[in-house]
């Protein structure tokens, strides 16, 4: 075998952001959209990299090139999985080398997880190709490194719903990682427009723990606890108090300071329009809301969504986005052409 392509889904980050970096368990689901990507063989001594979605394009050094030099932004993280592979199966790698094309059924601007989805899906496939045959925790482990590698903090909660699927209680580095057997979640998506950066965003909350870290870690104490209730609602299928404990989650996160005027319009708008309850997920300052809504009001909170306003600014509406919960992890798409 020469060719095979993989896929590794998205992710939606339900409760537990920030505090999950320091310590603290959060839930995060794995959603419908995926990332392709197809790795092939080659014999010239090159790593080719096709990433269109990311505007990358032609992209080609010498294999023994891998990790040295400046590297474009949307090639990064497939090229430090490469080298990690490379360097912790040394043994395996054939002598030969490697054309990549990533392929995204979601925008990288969403934070959905890309990056990760991405880091994912190249060592699975890779341990595939070479014969390595790597267990999901192995896949993870790898991945999660290769994330700190480049970006140096990060929880891997989004490298775990890459490579494991399902919905997940989480603790960084994979200290707990728990599947909660939930059916897929009634959760409507609005992406507020606006990229957000996750690491100047963690790196924010940094420096306000230095000021007030009493507040701060109570604040974390607290998310925790609220995370600990909504396993339990989840697992029993109480929405309204799975609702109540995300719009508690909401509130915690902008006393941390990564809400902004525009998300909070947007989920004031959801909650107004009948949502069991509504927060940011993910790092903050933009991507995307969450709310959970009953069947009947899907249509009117998703509308809402998108046509939030804020008082002195007018519109501030999101793009509301379908999505499917609780999805498959990493897989196989095919071999060859
Ligand atoms: C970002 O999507 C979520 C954070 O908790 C960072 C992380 O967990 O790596 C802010």
């Amino acid at each position: 075998m020469n060719k095979i392509t993989v896929s590794a889904p998205g992710k939606l980050m339900l409760f537990g952001e920030h505090a999950v970096v320091y310590g603290r368990p959060c839930i995060v689901t794995a959603v419908g959209q995926r990332m392709k990507v197809t790795v092939e063989l080659s014999n010239d001594p090159f790593f080719e990299l096709k990433a269109p979605d990311v505007s990358v394009e032609g992209y080609k050094k010498q294999m023994i090139d891998l990790s040295i030099g400046e590297i474009p932004k949307g090639a990064k993280f497939v090229e430090i999985a490469m080298y990690n592979f490379y360097n912790c199966y040394k043994s395996y790698t054939k002598n030969t080398g490697i054309r990549i094309t990533t392929k995204s059924q979601f925008s990288s601007q969403f934070g959905f997880g890309s990056s990760s989805a991405s880091t994912v899906c190249v060592i699975k496939a890779l341990s595939e190709l070479m014969g390595v045959k790597l267990t999901n925790m192995e896949i993870f482990k790898l991945a999660y490194k290769t994330v700190l590698d480049i970006q140096g903090v990060a929880s891997g909660f989004d490298v775990a719903a890459a490579t494991f699927g399902g919905t997940l209680y989480y603790v960084i580095g994979g200290k707990i990682l728990k599947p909660l057997n939930l059916p897929s979640l009634p959760l409507i998506v609005g992406y507020s427009g606006i990229k957000a950066d996750t690491v100047t965003l963690v790196n924010f909350v940094k420096e306000k723990a230095k000021k007030y870290p009493k507040v701060i870690d109570d604040i974390y104490t607290s998310i925790e606890d609220l995370v600990n209730l909504a396993k339990k609602a989840l697992l029993k299928g109480d929405f309204q108090t799975v609702g109540e404990l995300m719009n508690f989650n909401q509130g915690y996160l902008s006393s941390l300071g990564v809400s902004n005027d525009k998300l909070e319009a947007m989920i004031y708008a959801a909650r107004n329009a009948g949502a069991y309850g509504a927060k940011l997920s993910g790092a903050g300052g933009g991507d995307c809301m969450i709310a959970l809504a009953p069947t009947k009001s899907k249509k009117a909170v998703e509308q809402a969504i998108n046509k939030a306003s804020l008082p002195l600014r007018g519109k501030a509406g999101g793009q509301h986005i379908d999505i499917k919960t609780n999805v498959e992890g990493v897989r196989i798409e095919k071999y060859g052409k």
